[in-house]
């Protein structure tokens, strides 16, 4: 239907066989599998734990309830991301607070904001690397370490990112990663906690499966008869078909980041000609993910004329993100307003998702960019 999607997925056979050896093996359900997942996910982050789970949102619920939080805690985190992380928080009886993004260049969370926004009440903030663009970690760590807050990073976007050389996902006190669809690599879904932290391992091994005490391939195994549940957990166990493609999304990652900035270099080489659209992240390398590209609209430009004229094309594009406390359950909820978030109501109202994925070769890139310059320049009856 579109000439270039949004995004589009193309598994390798090598994947493919992976998935299929499992269902043939006659052990579907976390093990053996999922172990490896574990390890090998651990090995890449150069970090002592990788807990594989149901999805990035359950990563993100357990994070929170390892780390304590609570009824009566506060949790700053961005509004211009999706709503899981903001949900994950609500989830543990805690208050989401919202700190403003750094700027038109940099759509992450302020550190200046996260100062302002600290109180009594503060125990954590949640950081997001948004499209895959590390946060500025270094003042962020310095802020919650004079405040003794912990740190949860939210790494959907951000599978290899890196901030001065360390991985995303392991600055903090704990990393979530999602593993749905669109992400730079899935088990269609599925997620990650990382952490340092054996203590908060053990927690989110033991919430991850109702906090029993013991798994149903250690009681398969005679390894145990019994089992006594010592937490009130949940089922966000990952099963052994999604681990499979995870490992072989895994073993690919590298290759599909480099193409991913392949393309978002020549996205930023020829678009930095047109007037009307900024790029943020401009001077962002290698060091990002480049999970989506964002560009922000000037003011003077209608927004669903250019992407309806960008769909005219055939070319698909997405919002990232429609801003989480403005909307109606929040609003209702918590009592946000408009205004409270300049920066990033601005952004929100302007920012356009080109598409970008691996296997959409330049061609495609230069097709959408042609599209771009035809709207600027021909396109007027849209505009
Ligand atoms: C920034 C961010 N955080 C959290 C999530 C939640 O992940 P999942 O969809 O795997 O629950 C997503 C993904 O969709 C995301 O983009």
């Amino acid at each position: 239907m579109w000439k270039v999607p949004l995004f589009d997925i193309r598994l390798d056979q090598a994947a493919i066989n992976a998935v299929q050896q499992v269902m043939r093996s006659g052990w579907l359900t976390m093990g053996d599998v999922t172990k490896n997942f574990e390890s090998l996910f651990a090995e890449f982050l150069d970090i002592k734990n990788a807990i594989a789970v149901s999805n990035g949102t359950a990563a993100l619920h357990l994070a929170n309830m390892a780390l304590g939080i609570r009824d009566g805690d506060e949790v700053i985190c961005p509004s211009l991301t999706f709503v899981a992380g903001a949900n994950s928080i609500i989830y543990v009886g805690a208050q989401p607070v919202f700190a403003d993004i750094a700027g038109y260049d940099q759509l992450n969370i302020s550190p200046e904001d996260i100062k302002a926004k600290i109180t009594g009440r503060t125990k954590a903030v949640q950081v997001v690397h948004y499209a895959g663009h590390p946060c500025d970690m270094g003042p962020i760590k310095k802020i919650a370490d004079e405040n003794r807050l912990y740190i949860i990073e939210d790494c959907a976007h951000a599978p290899g990112a890196e901030y001065n050389g360390k991985l995303c996902g392991t600055i903090g006190d704990v990393g979530c990663f999602s593993f749905f669809t669109n992400k730079n690599m899935t088990t269609a879904e599925g997620g990650m906690v990382v952490t340092n932290n054996d203590q908060l391992a053990n927690t989110v091994r033991l919430m991850r499966s109702h906090g029993m005490t013991a798994l149903t391939m250690d009681r398969y195994r005679g390894q145990t008869l019994s089992y006594d549940v010592v937490e009130l957990g949940f089922n966000y166990r990952m099963d052994e078909m999604r681990a499979a493609l995870g490992v072989a999304q895994l073993n690919n990652l590298n290759d599909v980041n480099n193409k991913r900035y392949r393309f978002t270099q020549l996205y930023k080489d020829r678009l930095s000609h047109i007037s009307g659209v900024t790029i943020p992240f401009r001077d962002s390398g290698s060091a990002s993910a480049c999970h989506i590209f964002p560009v922000i609209l000037d003011e003077n430009i209608n927004r669903e004329q250019f992407i309806a004229y960008l769909k005219h094309r055939g070319i698909q594009t997405s919002i990232h993100y429609p801003p989480a406390h403005l909307f109606d359950f929040y609003k209702r909820t918590f009592g946000f307003e408009e205004g409270i978030l300049p920066l990033t109501e601005a952004v929100a109202r302007r920012e356009v998702t080109l598409p970008l994925y691996p296997s959409m070769g330049d061609d495609s890139v230069q097709y959408v960019c042609d599209a771009i310059e035809d709207y600027y320049g021909k396109g007027e009856k849209y505009r």
